[in-house]
């Protein structure tokens, strides 16, 4: 099937699987994220192109709100958008009338009332996107809620697995790190527990409680004698902002307990793959030694997340109106 088919067939299958948000990757099906990654490397095949731009999504606005810090995820979804040809506008939490007391559906409804098809919201609040997609008739993407969910970010993560060792159902994914205040894991162990990988979460106890077996996965405190185990490490950043108690000592002493060190690296798999949703924090969670001597995949993740972006516009907005610009890509 050539690119413009193969997105036509696409379309028809969202039709029957998605409804008009993403706002998480808990109860996704297997399906459904065949269809999201099947769709992504149609785009990332385009991104290799010299020539970057689609109109598939010509004459449709898009509305990047984000009221948390973010690099990768606003300028990915920034992208994706104007690779799509779609119209883009950004909405901060400085400098707009958040700041003078207004609500964060207030300032929804106004924007809304000037035509927008999506909105990608990231906030410090769980259930946010889930709030404001109940009250526009716009797309509501979740670009990160709190500690809830962070469900594009676990896509790429797992279409960079899917690029670098195809089918990864059946492999042991290691998510070492601040398990309790990862959105990232969160969305992750959703999606790769559908997939049928085993995932492992190991951090210092109070941050990786017992609960998170109930969501499928592993639960361990021993990094030692996990890694050697791994096909896959995921690496998470320590959240100094979010941590309001003392969950570990030091970030010295985590870094010799938890961190991933070259001295520990040297035990895992061969070819094991080491991944980090970024941004990172070098000689806390991940040795700068460390890229050097395995697979090392964090900015292949910042590419593939483009595509997944750009493949989640596409399934959320082309379908249904793609009678407003005729196009498909
Ligand atoms: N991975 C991620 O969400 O990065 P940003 O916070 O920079 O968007």
């Amino acid at each position: 099937m050539n690119g413009r088919l193969r997105l036509g067939y696409h379309l028809l299958l969202m039709e029957t699987l998605f409804s008009k948000d993403l706002v998480g990757l808990e109860g996704i099906t297997k399906p459904e994220l065949e269809l999201i990654f099947s769709t992504a490397e149609t785009f990332r095949e385009f991104l290799d192109r010299p020539i970057r731009k689609l109109p598939t999504l010509r004459g449709k606005t898009i509305l990047n709100m984000f009221f948390e810090a973010s690099t990768r995820t606003q300028a990915s979804f920034d992208l994706a958008a104007k690779r799509l040809s779609a119209d883009t506008v950004s909405v901060s939490k400085k400098g707009s009338s958040v700041e003078k007391g207004e609500t964060l559906l207030d300032t929804l409804r106004n924007i809304d009332a000037m035509k927008i098809d999506a909105v990608v919201i990231r906030h410090s609040a769980p259930g946010a996107p889930h709030f404001l997609a109940r009250h526009t008739q716009a797309s509501v993407i979740n670009a990160g809620d709190g500690l809830h969910e962070h469900p594009t970010q676990a896509l790429l993560d797992m279409f960079t697995l899917m690029r670098e060792m195809g089918d990864f159902s059946g492999k042991r994914v290691l998510i070492v790190g601040d398990i309790l205040h990862s959105r990232v894991a969160r969305s992750n162990i959703f999606g790769m527990r559908a997939w049928g990988a085993n995932v492992v979460l190991c951090g210092p106890r109070p941050l990786v409680p017992e609960e998170f077996r109930g969501l499928g996965a592993e639960v361990s405190w021993d990094i030692d004698a996990e890694i050697p185990k791994a096909d896959v490490i995921m690496a998470l950043r320590i959240q100094r902002e979010r941590l309001s108690a003392s969950f570990f000592p030091s970030v010295r002493e985590y870094r010799r307990l938890f961190g991933i060190t070259a001295e520990r690296i040297a035990r895992a798999k061969e070819g094991v793959i080491l991944m980090h949703p970024g941004p990172v924090n070098w000689e806390v969670e991940l040795d700068p030694r460390v890229p050097e001597m395995v697979k090392t995949v964090i900015l292949d993740q910042v590419t593939n997340g483009v595509a997944i972006r750009m493949a989640i516009l596409y399934l959320l907005l082309a379908g249904s109106k793609e009678e407003s610009n005729g196009s498909s890509a």
